[in-house]
């Protein structure tokens, strides 16, 4: 039994939960929030003892490994307690609010040693290792990928995602994903450009954020990219499409499909896959238990150059 504490009991803390819950090999040793009534609802749904201060939680509880669902400003001190405890982290994306505190969270990590891994969730998808695989040295010229979905719309969703200086909007929050993805599959971006403006759900003093953007991005092995994204779309769509003289095909996340051409021969994956969320929860947990960190795709120190994605992305934005 691997034993577990949690951070943060808002809306992905408590998914995490019921994930964590079901792994035969998980003992969950304590759950922390400042919020008293997020805290109530996790510790009588999930019978776990809570916690207001996650120092307490962590020097009573001991746990072996901490799953960290708060927001992205509250990163850096909480690693420390518990990296310099031999505590291994499991932090959820975006890695920190900016470079310079994300640097300082890597050199503890490398200072301690602990295992960690963050919530870039895709990558962990059988349609992505399926890409991956038929993609390898194959040419890829063109990419148009897609994220809309319909946060802004959705009357309960935590209001802080729509605070720009706390969230950073749909691409800080959101697009990470794609630019998480996009480094996994092509290779690192050299520059972007973009527009984004508030087609459906105008700017107001507790929505902040633009709801709708637009990007175009050049890697730095040539590959030209661009991205449709959206916080004001009624429904889920995600979507990677690759193009070349040499194959197309489209990577639907949303269903964990793959289909198209590659060499002219007619590709297609579909997967029953288990929800990515606990593939990349069982990833941290077996991760532990073998102290085998290799399990882990995508690494702290790894994420910083997502982030920067991200931050590049913003800039050009606000240019
Ligand atoms: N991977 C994904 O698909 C995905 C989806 C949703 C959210 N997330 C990420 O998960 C993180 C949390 O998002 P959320 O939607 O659950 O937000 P949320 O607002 O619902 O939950 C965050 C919780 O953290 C608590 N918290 C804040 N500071 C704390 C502290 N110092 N100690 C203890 N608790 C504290 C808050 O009280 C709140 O309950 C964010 O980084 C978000 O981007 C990832």
């Amino acid at each position: 039994m691997v034993k577990i504490a949690l951070v943060g009991t808002g809306w992905q803390g408590q998914g995490h939960l019921a994930t964590l819950k079901e792994l035969e090999n998980v003992h969950l040793v304590g759950v922390c929030d400042l919020n008293e009534e997020m805290l109530q609802k996790a510790t009588s749904k999930f019978g776990i003892k809570g916690f207001n201060n996650y120092v307490n939680m962590l020097e009573e509880t001991k746990p072996e490994g901490v799953i960290i669902c708060t927001p992205p400003e509250i990163r850096e001190n909480l690693v420390r307690e518990a990296a310099e405890r031999g505590i291994h982290c499991f932090i959820e994306k975006p890695p920190a609010r900016n470079i310079d505190s994300a640097k300082k969270v890597v050199s503890i990590l490398e200072k301690t040693g602990v295992i960690n891994s963050v919530g870039f969730m895709y990558r962990y998808s059988p349609a992505v290792e399926y890409t991956k695989q038929i993609i390898q040295g194959k040419r890829i010229a063109l990419v148009r990928s897609a994220m809309l979905d319909g946060l802004a719309l959705r009357p309960n969703w935590p209001r802080w995602f729509f605070d720009k200086e706390r969230s950073g909007g749909p691409v800080f929050d959101q697009a990470i994903h794609i630019f998480d993805l996009c480094r996994y599959l092509l290779g690192e971006v050299d520059r972007v450009t973009g527009y984004q403006d508030n087609l459906v759900v105008p700017k107001a003093d507790d929505f902040t954020v633009e709801d709708s953007l637009t990007l175009s991005m050049k890697y730095k092995n040539g590959i030209l990219q661009n991205h449709l994204h959206s916080w004001s779309y009624p429904d889920v769509f995600t979507q990677i499409e690759l193009y070349s003289d040499e194959l197309n095909l489209t990577l639907d996340l949303v269903k964990g499909r793959v289909s198209g051409q590659v060499d002219g021969e007619v590709v297609f994956f579909e997967s029953n896959e288990d929800p990515l969320y606990r593939l990349e929860l069982e990833a941290f947990i077996k991760a532990i238990s073998e102290n085998n960190p290799k399990l882990i795709l995508s690494s702290y120190k790894d994420s910083i150059l997502s982030l920067s994605f991200a931050i590049k992305a913003m800039e050009a934005l606000e240019n």
